[in-house]
Formats: C-alpha cells, structure tokens, sequence
C-alpha cells in the first residue's frame, strides 16, 4: 500500500514535471514574426482578444506604422490601443505615454525619441531602449496596461509625458488619416490622471469617437503640469491641473517628473468613462500589482486559452514556431469589449475590431470556431446584436463603427457557416436570418457616408451594389468593383439560403440568386490561352475587361484580384463552375497555369498575399485530384511563410494570413459557408485538436517526415477508423463529436480519392 502510493507519488512528480514543460507554449511563440515586410503583426502585450494591445508607435515620418510597430524610427510614444495586422492606414495609437529625459519646453509638439538597439518582448512582455537611456517595460490585462521605466541615475529631470492628443498618423496620402478631435486631462491631487480624447477617420472612415483612460503612478511624482497646445503657440501650462479641448485646434496632455529612476505607472481605459477606466484599472491592475506576476498570468491565458488547443508530434523549432505565432496571432482581434459599448445598453455579449470579415470568412471565422466554441459563439451573438442596435451586420468594425466593405456583405457567410456547424446556444437565428435578409435585401443609405474612393454607394455595411443586383441578376459598371462585388454577392446569397432552408423559410429565390455569379461568366473573354472568365458587363452584354489586371482597387471594376481570380469565388457552385470553364482537364490545366512560375508575362499568377485567391489551391479536391491540392498548396504554404519578422506574404489582416497557414497543417480546408472540408494532407506525425466540451479530433500521419516538406502524398485515409475515398467530409464526420484522421503517406500521388465529388449544391439542382 505505502509502496503504491509512494510509486504514485513519483509518477505524479514526473508527469508534473514534463506537463509543466510541456504546457508552456508560449516558449513557440515569437511576437516578432511578420511584424516586417507588410505582415504588420502587432509584438506588443496582450491577452487573447483583449481589449488593451500596448506597445510602440514608431514614427520614422514617411511610412505608416499600422500596429505601432516598426523595426525602424522613434518613439513617439507607447499605447495601450492597436490593431492586429490590418493594412490601409494606421488605426489607434491612442491613450500613450512617452519617458522624455531633461527639461521638456513644448511637450505637445510631436516628441519623438530615438531608440537604442532592438526591442525585446515575448507573450505578455515588451521591451524596449530609448537613446536617452531609458529601459521601458510593457505587460497588461484585457482592460489596462502596466509601465516599468528605468531612467539613467543622472542627475536629468526624469518625465513620463501624457498626449492626449497621441494617434498613429499616416503618410499615404489616401485622405484615411485618422486625427485628433479634442479632449481633456485632470490630474488629482494624488497625483492620478483621468481624461480622455476624440478622434475619427482611419481605414474605416470612422466617425468621431472617444476613448476614457484612467493612469496611476505608483513613484512618488516631484511635479505635474497639465498643458495644452496649438501649433502655432505651442504647449502653455494650465494652473488648474486639469486641460480641456473640444476641437482639433488643441491639444492637451501632462508631464510627470520624478527623482527616482524607477518609475511605474498603470492605466485603465474605458469606451464608457472615466470612472470606468479607473473600475478596469483597480480590478485588473490593484495598486501594488506585481509586474512579473502579470506577465506569468498573460503567459498562463495565452497557454489555457489558446495555444494548448493544438498539440503536435512536431520537433521541428521553425514548425513549432510558426504553429504557436500563428495561433497567438489569430487571436488578438476581435477585441472582447462586452459591458462596454457606449451606444447601448444591452446583456449580449460585445466585441468590435473585426478588421476586417473580407479577410476572415474564409479561414479565420472557421478556425475560430474549432478552437473557440464559446468565444465564437459570444462574437455572433455581437454580430446579430450590432444589427439590433445600428441595423446592419458589421464587416470592418472597428472603433465601434461597421465601415467599410470591401465586397459582399460577407458576415453572411459567417452565420451560415456556424449555422449549417450548428451552433446554436444562445444565438437568437431568427434575428440572425432577418439581419441577413436586410442585407439581401435593403441597400444601404448611399450618402451616409460618401465615400470619396467609391462614391458610387455607401461603402459603411450590407450591400451597396443591391439595385443591380436585385433587379438584373448582374452588377453594372454603375456601381464600382462591380464584378467583385457580383461574385461575393452570389456566395452571400448561398449563405441565406443555407439559414432560410435550415428556418423552414422560403430559401429558393436565394439558391437561385447564388448562380448569378454566371451572368458575368463571359464565355469568349480570353487570357493566357484560356477562355471564359467573369467580367464586366451591363444591360446590352459583356464589355471590355482585363483578364489579368490585378491592381484593382475601389473604384475599379474588381477588387484586389484579377478576372482570372475572382472567377473562382463561388464554390458552392463548383460543378457549374468547372463545366463553364470546359470540364474537368480544362479546369485542371487553369488550375495548373494559376501555379505555375512566371506564368503572367513573367510574373506569377497565384497571389499568396490577400485573401480572394486562398482558396485555389483546394480547388483540384473538385476534380478528384487531391495529390495536385497537396503539392500546390504545400508549396505555397512552405515557400511563403517563414518565421523571419517578415514571415508573411502580405497584410496579416487579423490573423486570416495565419489561419490559412495553420489549417494547411492540419490537413483540412474550410468551405466556408456548407460543413464541407476539403482533405488534403498534414505536416506532423500527430497533431490533437481540443474541440471543447471533453472532444478531440486527432489527426496521425505514417510515412511522412513529422514536418511536411517530404513525403507529403497521401496513399490511404481512415476517418474515424473506416477507409476514405472521397476529397472531403464533413463537420458531423470529426468535429461535432470529434474523430481521427489516419492518413499515410508518401513520397509517391496515389489516385486514392474514386468517390464521389465534394457538394457543389447550387449546381446539384439544376443539373449543371
Ligand atoms: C503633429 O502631428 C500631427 C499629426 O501628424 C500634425 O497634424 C501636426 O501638424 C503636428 N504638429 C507639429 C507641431 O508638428
Ligand atoms: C545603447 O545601448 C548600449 C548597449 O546596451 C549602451 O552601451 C549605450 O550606452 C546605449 N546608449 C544610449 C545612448 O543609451
Ligand atoms: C472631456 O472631453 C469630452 C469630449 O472629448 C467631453 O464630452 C467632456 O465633457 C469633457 N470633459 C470636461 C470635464 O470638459
Ligand atoms: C501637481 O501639481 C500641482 C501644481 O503644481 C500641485 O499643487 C500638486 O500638489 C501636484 N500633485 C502631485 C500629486 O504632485
Ligand atoms: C490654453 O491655456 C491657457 C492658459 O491657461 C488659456 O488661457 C487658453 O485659453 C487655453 N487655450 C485653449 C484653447 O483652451
Ligand atoms: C513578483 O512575482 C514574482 C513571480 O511570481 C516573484 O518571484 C517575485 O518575488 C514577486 N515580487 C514581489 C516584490 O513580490
Ligand atoms: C525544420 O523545418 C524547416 C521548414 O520546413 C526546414 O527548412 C528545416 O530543414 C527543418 N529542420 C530540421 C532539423 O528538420
Ligand atoms: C446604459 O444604462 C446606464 C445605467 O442605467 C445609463 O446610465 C446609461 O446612460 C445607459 N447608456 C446608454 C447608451 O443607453
Ligand atoms: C468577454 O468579456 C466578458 C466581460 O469581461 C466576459 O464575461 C467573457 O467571459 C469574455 N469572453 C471570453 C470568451 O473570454
Ligand atoms: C441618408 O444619409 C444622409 C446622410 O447621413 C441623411 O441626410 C439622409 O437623411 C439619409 N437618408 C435616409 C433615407 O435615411
Ligand atoms: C447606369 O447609369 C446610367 C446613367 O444614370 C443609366 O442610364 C443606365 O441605365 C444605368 N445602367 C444600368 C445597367 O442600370
Ligand atoms: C497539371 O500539373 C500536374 C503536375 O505538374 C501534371 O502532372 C498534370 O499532368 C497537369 N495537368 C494537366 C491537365 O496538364
């Protein structure tokens, strides 16, 4: 008996020891990864979906910093609000403070400081050097952050600076600059501050909004000066304590001055008050709080949370990084801001940044729901909660604000994608169906607003394009980003389909609006051999379109893509798609010119930095020759991910870069909108993914190499033990109860996939 348990007790002692290694995952995560070259990954500190990112805003005045970050150039300060990997123009920047050594004259007049050497930061943790010999020190929870200055022991004055009036700023030129708008700061006599400041404009033309912080110092502070400030007379001291402006015309911030060299500092915000920035700030960040405490708890959520949800066999340092990165980075936005949307009163759970769901529907959403089953569930009830409250679903919500749709009205295919899932908990369908209807349905206010870039309709929510497309099945040149805006119109109306028919509502009229995506199919337009593609057209026929022209941008007639690219949008009607586009050889032999080097006039048609295209090299699974999806798609996933700083191909784009990579190991691919996944092959050995509620679906490999770049083919599939010869499955088959995949594989394509094709449901019906 003794024996026994002392035998227990030993093992106990070891499986602790190797789970306590194991389980830190976040060793595997490097925060730099695709922070250069475009990625414009955000390093900073954060909890997952939190609403606080704090880190640096580099300013080295001509390129824009879209997270704050960039390798080059100076401080202009550190915030507690970013964005995660968008593109366009910066967004955020807001609630900062900047060490400044010495006597300080014009506080509010865009300080920057330079900085010394690299920053440093791993999950939960920053670090960076200013030229001033000033170490700053970052870590946060999901509502405030936490500052750790240490000023040189000189005999200089030591500042910590408060702008309120601090935003990212934007060089492009492209009139989506964000700017300041007015606000205030008190400072308290004991020397805490409160205030607040407005800003609008960014990426998504924002309106006018505010932002409530709270900032504690826990070092004695020698002085404090509130200021304001306009250009042309620079900062003046206030006498009151306290510095007040409505209008972009001044600015107001305050300097701290201290004799210690340590100095630390903590800060609430609020979208709310003030009051409630200060509530955030006591609950998450006491007085006192322990710095290296929080970063171990950050560490501890990011490991319980996110990153145990996949497990792997995988050894390999570069694969495990580039597994853990992509997770972690996948979930920093959507920020959970429930209790703390300032237009409305409401029990629904609240989270905004979704930056943008063009970028996320096709990927992200689906991988979310994999990994986070009740966070997911939170963000679509927000979604349905947004058109309660303001009328249209979002696509590119960011400070509280749904603008601006890149194309359909693409958060349809996000609730028809959890529906036909079937999620259901606390999600109220009913209103989730009539807020896809007015999508379908009511086109958006064309006026509000204006967009300068695309004036043609509003650009801010739902379907700006709809007269058309209601009334002839197609999309004029009236409207811009018409043939873009066709395609994605046409899968938007499969989603309603998908949720009218799984209601019991009338759902026909929504199948048969999915394949007007045909309209444009223009049978005699050519390129690189090839013929019939989608284009531009009116009521009198097809017009002039170039095929490959992938420069579009809002004005033009496609978005981001080409012709070439965009004819590939709607899957849900494959079949009809193939037999357009000549039959299976031809679609195979486009499918192989889509792949090949130099193909376009020297350049490569395949584009691995945006999103239109990411689903391409899946689509061989259609005609049966799921060896061609691995060897497409595999190249691209290994020649175009690294985990450099500029390990992405383009825009991380909210993580969607990402969560292509992660489910090209996983060895599935998501079609967005049905249950349907396409089977291709996975990079390790084994890989276990945490479904929740006690369920796992396991995938093992034999035969390939543990990290997917050799003997990459599959010879033979068991799903949930039975052998497999169709290129798909569904979500009933291993993610609603679980299962396994058992695939080996090697070195040499075998035809193993005879069965049938995966659904091309819009094509079923008619035949096609
Ligand atoms: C500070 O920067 C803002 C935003 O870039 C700019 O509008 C303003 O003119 C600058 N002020 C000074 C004094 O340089
Ligand atoms: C920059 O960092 C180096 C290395 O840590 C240090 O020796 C030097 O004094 C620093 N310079 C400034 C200006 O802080
Ligand atoms: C601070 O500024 C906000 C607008 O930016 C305004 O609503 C508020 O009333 C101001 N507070 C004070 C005390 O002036
Ligand atoms: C802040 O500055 C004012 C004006 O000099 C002073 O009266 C007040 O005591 C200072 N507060 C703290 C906490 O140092
Ligand atoms: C700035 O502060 C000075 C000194 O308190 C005051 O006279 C002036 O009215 C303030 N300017 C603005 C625009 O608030
Ligand atoms: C802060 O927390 C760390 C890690 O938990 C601990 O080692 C350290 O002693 C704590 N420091 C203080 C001052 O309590
Ligand atoms: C680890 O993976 C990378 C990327 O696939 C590969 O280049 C490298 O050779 C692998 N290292 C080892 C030791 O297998
Ligand atoms: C929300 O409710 C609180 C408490 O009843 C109230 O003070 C606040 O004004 C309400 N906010 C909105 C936007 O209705
Ligand atoms: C989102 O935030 C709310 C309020 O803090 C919290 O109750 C909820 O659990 C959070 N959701 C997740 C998935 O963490
Ligand atoms: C459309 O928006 C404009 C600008 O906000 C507004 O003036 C107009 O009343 C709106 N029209 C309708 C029908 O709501
Ligand atoms: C496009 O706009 C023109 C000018 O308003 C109009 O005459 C034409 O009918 C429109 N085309 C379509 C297809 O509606
Ligand atoms: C497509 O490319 C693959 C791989 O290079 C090749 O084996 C196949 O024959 C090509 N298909 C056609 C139809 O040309």
């Amino acid at each position: 008996m003794a024996g026994s348990i002392l035998r227990h007790f030993v093992y106990l002692v070891l499986v602790l020891t190797v789970s306590c290694q194991a389980d830190d995952y976040t060793q595997y995560v490097d925060v730099f990864i695709g922070t250069d070259g475009g990625g414009n990954d955000f390093p900073g500190v954060s909890r997952p979906f939190g609403m606080v990112k704090l880190g640096p805003d580099v300013l080295n005045g001509k390129n824009d910093a879209y997270s704050g970050y960039a390798s080059t150039g100076n401080f202009s300060g550190f915030s507690l609000m970013h964005e995660q990997g968008t593109g366009g123009a910066p967004k955020y920047g807001t609630v900062t403070q900047l060490p400044l050594v010495g006597n300080i004259s014009d506080p509010l007049s865009n300080i920057t400081v330079g900085r010394n050497g690299t920053d440093q930061a791993s999950v939960g943790y920053y670090n960076a050097w200013t030229n001033e010999s000033v170490m700053i020190e970052l870590a946060g929870t999901h509502r405030a952050g936490m500052f750790r200055y240490t000023f040189p022991s000189s005999d200089d004055t030591k500042n910590v600076l408060v702008d309120a009036s601090h935003f990212l700023p934007d060089f492009r030129g492209s009139g989506l600059a964000q700017t300041y708008q007015g606000g205030n700061i008190t400072v308290f006599n004991d020397g805490h501050y409160e205030g607040n400041g407005a800003y609008n404009n960014g990426w998504n033309r924002s309106p006018d909004w505010s932002i409530y912080f709270c900032g504690y110092f826990d070092t004695t502070i020698t002085t404090n000066t509130t200021y304001n400030a306009t250009d042309s007379t620079g900062s003046i001291a206030q006498s009151s304590g306290s510095a007040f402006s409505n209008s972009s015309e001044t600015r107001v911030g305050a300097l701290f001055s201290f004799n210690s060299s340590d100095v630390v500092s903590r800060v609430g915000i609020s979208w709310i008050s003030t009051t409630r920035a200060c509530q955030n700030l006591e609950n998450e960040i006491p007085p006192n709080s322990n710095f290296t405490q929080l970063i171990e708890e950050t560490k501890t959520e990011w490991n319980n949370d996110v990153l145990s949800k996949i497990k792997t066999s995988a050894t390999n340092t570069t694969s495990l990084q580039l597994l853990y990165s992509s997770l972690y980075f996948m979930h920093l936005i959507p920020t959970n801001q429930t209790g703390e949307q300032p237009a409305w009163n409401s029990t629904e759970p609240y989270y905004q940044d979704i930056f943008t769901f063009w970028d996320l529907f096709r990927c992200g959403t689906a991988l979310m729901h994999v990994l986070q089953p009740v966070a997911y569930e939170e963000q679509l009830r927000s979604i349905i909660d947004i058109w309660r409250n303001e009328g249209y679903l979002p696509d590119a919500r960011s400070s509280n604000y749904n603008g601006r749709t890149q194309g359909g009205s693409n958060a349809d295919n996000v609730l028809a994608d959890a529906y036909v899932k079937g999620v259901r908990g606390q999600i109220n369908w009913h209103d989730g169906f009539a807020a896809m209807v007015k999508d379908a349905e009511v086109q958006p206010n064309n006026t509000d607003p204006v967009d300068p870039q695309a004036p043609d309709s509003s650009t801010k929510e739902g379907r700006g394009a709809l007269p058309d497309w209601l009334e002839y099945g197609f999309i004029s040149p009236n409207y811009t980003r018409s043939v873009s805006r066709a395609v994605e119109y046409a899968y938007n109306d499969f989603s309603l389909y998908q949720v009218a028919k799984g209601l019991g509502e009338q759902s026909d009229q929504y199948l048969n609006r999915s394949r007007n995506w045909r309209n444009h199919f223009n049978p005699d337009a050519t390129a690189l051999g090839f013929s019939g593609f989608v284009t531009a057209r009116n009521l009198s026929g097809f017009q002039e379109t170039d095929v490959m022209d992938s420069t579009g941008y809002w004005g033009d007639l496609l978005y981001e893509g080409s012709a070439w690219a965009y004819s590939f949008t709607d899957i849900h009607d494959a079949a009809a798609m193939i037999d357009l586009m000549g039959g299976s050889t031809a679609f195979e032999e486009r499918l192989n010119k889509t792949f090949e080097a130099g193909a376009n006039d020297g350049s490569n048609i395949f584009d691995p930095t945006n999103e239109p295209m990411f689903a391409v090299p899946y689509l061989y699974n259609y005609i049966n020759r799921p060896d061609l999806t691995v060897l497409q798609s595999r190249t691209i996933a290994k020649s175009n991910y690294s985990t450099s700083s500029s390990g992405l191909p383009g825009n991380s784009d909210a993580g969607a870069m990402q969560t292509w990579l992660i489910w090209n190991m996983i060895g599935l691919y998501p079609v967005t909108g049905q249950n349907t996944f396409l089977i291709h092959s996975p990079w390790f050995d084994e890989m276990v993914i945490d479904l929740g509620s006690g369920k796992e679906l396991n995938i093992t490999a034999t035969g390939g190499d543990n990290n997917g770049d050799s003997q990459y083919y599959v010879q033979e599939l068991r799903v949930n033990g039975q052998s497999w010869n169709q290129t798909w499955l569904t979500w009933q088959d291993v993610f609603e109860d679980g299962g396994s995949l058992e695939f080996e594989l090697g070195d040499e394509p075998q035809q193993w996939a005879m069965g049938p094709l995966p659904p091309s449901p819009a094509s079923e019906s008619t035949g096609s």
